[in-house]
Order: structure tokens, then C-alpha cells, then sequence
């Protein structure tokens, strides 16, 4: 693994940023955080990314006089302190609270202000003009292409965009990243998306998606799909590939009388030791290389939170429940690529019209007491996934059969809210 060149002014203004922003802020232990953190983890968060960012800045950061160097090594301290210490924050009633509070908590301690609009994690910094750039420039536009499934369908937003950044600094350190959020957030969508856009000469990955089943047997089969032996006893790509495993849903195996999930207790094994021993022949032990572990999970859901000896080896990052303006931007865009493709301007407002008439059904849904999950409404669980299945439905419609008339596929519309939500209402006073 490459280390990053530290010099004497880096040394010098880590040392201080260290004491001024981790070790005398004691504010910093008093943010809540979507599951068990403590201080070990997120310096080791913190550090992750601070050593990725010099690794990536590090011809940028050489050329700098001492002055400006200084102020570039803090603006790149604050943004790993940010997010080492920040990243994981949530799991109160209200994301946009926890997000507006950590925003105002960070704003205030850091010497190197941010710019006033929006939140402190909407920028990222840049060394070379020593200032903080928005992430909502990097987004990359959603392209459509041809004979695309639905399920491949992903559209960056600002942030995935920045979760994507902070994947990718963890992948080049060979580091572990845990995504932690409420059902239908988007986890998978994006570190698939993440695995999909790797280059396949580096990485070889695999998704392991766990269930109440899932056996440390079962899961030790799996790894061992994608390891060959090297030489002697160890074992990793041949090619030298990094071999990334996405444990999907990992707090959902079953928790056993002794309070411990196996598959979790050999993960923890595998990454502390770097080896697995042969089931058949105990006494073989191989020696594993050039591994890493991204994973998924829902707070609210399985056994909710993992043994904490497997998850301080992971940076955890909270995944926020979309907001309005997001949610319409992931569905338009989709719709908006869909409906371009019919060269019909009785469409041109459809799409608008039909986003905004999905995010009002969607928000009214959320909002309403009545249709929150209960003991007797347990499955009323309405998320991103819905859209989803709305926009997909939808999007089974073809042009020649809407010649001029964008106004029917209002029909279709109201025909498939009806299929995806209505029918999962259980009363008629739910559904009037
Ligand atoms: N950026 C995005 N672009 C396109 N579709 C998205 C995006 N984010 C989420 N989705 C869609 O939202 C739905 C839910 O996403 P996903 O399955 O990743 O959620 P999850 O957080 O993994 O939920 P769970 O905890 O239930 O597994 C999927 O249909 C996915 O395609
Ligand atoms: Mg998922």
C-alpha cells in the first residue's frame, strides 16, 4: 500500500489540527450517530481519508509555497475531520434536524469557514486554490442508454456523489466502509453502481447479500469463490486484483443463543487474522490477501446493530433518506430520458406533471399518521423503492402506442400509483 509523504509543515499542522479539532473539542462526543461509534473508529475515519487525500493531492501540495501550504493541509484536515466525525451522524426523527445540526456545530469550530449556502458537507476542498468547491458541480449528468434494465437505471446525485468520493479514498487505502440507513435509501443502488464503475484490470467484487439463513459456512464458501491460491499457503487474486466483497443486508443473519451471528464472528475473524481455515481439514490454515469488505445495512431491520468488535474495522457513513428536491431530480431525470426517446412534444410536461403529482402521493403517504407502520400495518414501509416501481411501470410504455397524445399516459400514471401503493392499503378509510 502506498503511503503518503508527509513533510514537516504537514507534521506540524496535523499535530496542532489534532489537538484544536479532536482532542480539546468536546463537543465532538456528544453528536448522536445512526449506530455505535466511538472515538477509535472515527479517528481511524478520519485518518483514512486524510492519508487518501494526500496520496490523490500530493504533486498539488509540493508545489505550494509554506504559506498556502499550511492553509491546504487544514482545509484537507477539516474535511476528513468532517466527515470522520460526522459521516456517521443520524438516527434521530428528523435527518434534515440531525444534518442542520451538525452543520451549525461544524461551521462554528472550524478556522477555515465555509462558504454560507447550504451544508459544510456539500463542499469539498481543493489544495491548489486553498478553498472549498461544491459537490453539486461534480455530478455527473444521467445519460440514457439503449436496451438499459430498470434495476441498472442509476442517477448521481450530490449525495451519492460525495459518498462515491469517500468509497473510492477508502478503496485506495484498502480500508472497510459500512453504509448505514433506512430501507430503500439507496445503499445498494450505490455502492453497485460504485463496483460496476471500477476497473475490472484492479478489482475483481462480488455481492454477498445476507439473510437470516446465511451460515459462517455458507458465507466462507462465497469468499472462497473468488480467492485462488497464490503460493504456499496464501491465498487472493492471481492477478493481483483487489477483491471486494459487498455484504449486503449484514445485520439480518440469525442471532444465535449465545447473542452472536456466525457469519459476522468469521468476518471479524478473517479481517483481524487475514486467514480462514479449511472446514474439511482444520488444521490447514490460508493465509488471505489483497481482501476488502463494503457493507450495507438497515438500523430498523434484523438484529439492527452488529457485534462492534466486526464494525470498528468499518468507516460507518450514514445514507439519509432523499429529500423532495432529490427524489424529483433521481425521477425525473429517469422519466424526463424515457419519454425523450418518443420525439413528441404532447409529452414535454407530462413528466413534470407526473413527478410532482408521485412526490405529493409519496409525501401526503409519509406524512399521514395513518399510513406509518404499525403492529396491525406492520408492511405500510413506503419508500424510494415504491417510485421505483411506479417510474418502472410507466416506463413499460412505448411511443407508438401515445402518437400525439402525451395526455393518456396520465392513465397509465394513476393505474400504476393505484397497483403500487392503493393496493397495499388495508382499509377503505385509508385508501379515501
Ligand atoms: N440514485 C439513484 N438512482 C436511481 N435509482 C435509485 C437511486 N437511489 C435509489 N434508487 C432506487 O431506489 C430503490 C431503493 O434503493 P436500494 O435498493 O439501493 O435501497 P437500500 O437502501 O439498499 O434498501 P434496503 O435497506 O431495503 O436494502 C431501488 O429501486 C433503487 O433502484
Ligand atoms: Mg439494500
Amino acid at each position: 500500500m502506498v503511503m503518503p509523504d508527509i513533510d514537516d509543515v504537514g507534521k506540524n499542522v496535523f499535530y496542532r489540527n489534532f489537538q484544536q479539532y479532536v482532542e480539546l473539542n468536546t463537543d465532538l462526543g456528544k453528536l448522536k450517530h445512526i449506530s455505535p461509534v466511538n472515538d477509535m473508529m472515527m479517528v481511524q475515519t478520519l485518518c483514512t481519508i486524510l492519508d487518501a487525500l494526500l496520496i490523490e493531492h500530493a504533486q498539488a501540495l509540493n508545489q505550494l509555497e509554506e504559506e498556502p501550504k499550511k492553509i491546504a493541509y487544514e482545509t484537507l484536515f477539516i474535511f476528513a475531520c468532517m466527515w470522520g466525525f460526522g459521516g456517521s451522524i443520524g438516527g434521530g426523527q428528523d435527518d434534515e434536524k440531525d444534518q442542520k445540526e451538525f452543520n451549525s456545530f461544524w461551521r462554528s469550530v472550524t478556522k477555515i469557514k465555509f462558504p454560507e449556502a447550504g451544508y459544510a458537507f456539500d463542499y469539498f476542498c481543493d489544495p491548489i486554490k486553498s478553498s472549498w468547491q461544491q459537490w453539486q458541480n461534480q455530478v455527473v449528468p444521467y445519460g440514457v442508454k439503449e436496451d438499459m434494465t430498470f434495476t441498472k437505471i442509476y442517477v448521481g446525485t450530490l449525495h451519492t456523489t460525495r459518498l462515491r468520493y469517500l468509497l473510492d479514498c477508502h478503496v485506495v487505502r484498502c480500508k472497510p466502509v459500512l453504509f448505514i440507513g433506512n430501507s430503500g435509501t439507496g445503499k445498494t443502488a450505490v455502492i453497485k453502481d460504485y463496483l460496476a464503475s471500477t476497473k475490472a484490470e484492479k478489482v475483481a467484487h462480488r455481492t454477498i447479500s445476507f439473510n437470516s439463513f446465511t451460515t459462517s459456512y455458507s458465507l466462507q464458501k462465497s469468499i472462497e469463490t473468488m480467492v485462488e491460491k497464490k503460493s504456499g499457503k496464501t491465498y487472493g487474486s492471481a492477478t493481483n486484483k483487489v477483491l471486494i466483497y459487498f455484504i449486503d443486508d449484514m445485520n439480518m443473519p440469525f442471532v444465535d443463543h449465545y447473542g452472536t451471528q456466525s457469519p459476522i464472528s468469521l468476518l471479524n475473524y478473517i479481517v483481524d487474522y487475514g486467514s480462514i481455515f479449511n472446514r474439511e481439514q482444520l488444521e490447514e490454515r490460508k493465509f488471505l490477501q489483497d481482501l476488502l469488505f463494503l457493507g450495507a445495512l438497515n438500523p430498523k431491520a434484523g438484529s439492527f446493530i452488529i457485534d462492534s468488535r466486526l464494525q470498528r474495522h468499518f468507516s460507518t457513513f450514514t445514507m439519509f433518506t432523499p429529500d423532495g428536491l432529490t427524489i424529483k431530480y433521481i425521477y425525473g431525470q429517469i422519466l424526463l430520458g424515457h419519454f425523450t426517446g418518443f420525439q413528441d412534444s404532447s409529452f414535454d410536461k407530462v413528466t413534470e406533471q407526473i413527478i410532482e403529482g408521485t412526490i405529493f402521493i409519496f409525501n401526503k403517504i409519509l406524512r399521514d399518521v395513518r399510513f406509518s407502520p404499525s403492529a396491525r400495518k406492520f408492511f405500510y414501509q413506503f419508500n424510494l423503492r415504491d417510485l421505483s416501481k411506479i417510474s418502472e411501470g410507466i416506463m413499460q410504455s412505448q411511443g407508438a402506442n401515445y402518437r400525439g397524445a402525451g395526455g393518456k399516459v396520465y392513465r397509465l400514471w394513476a393505474h400504476e400509483c393505484k397497483r403500487v401503493i392503493e393496493d397495499r392499503l388495508i382499509s377503505q378509510e385509508d385508501i379515501t
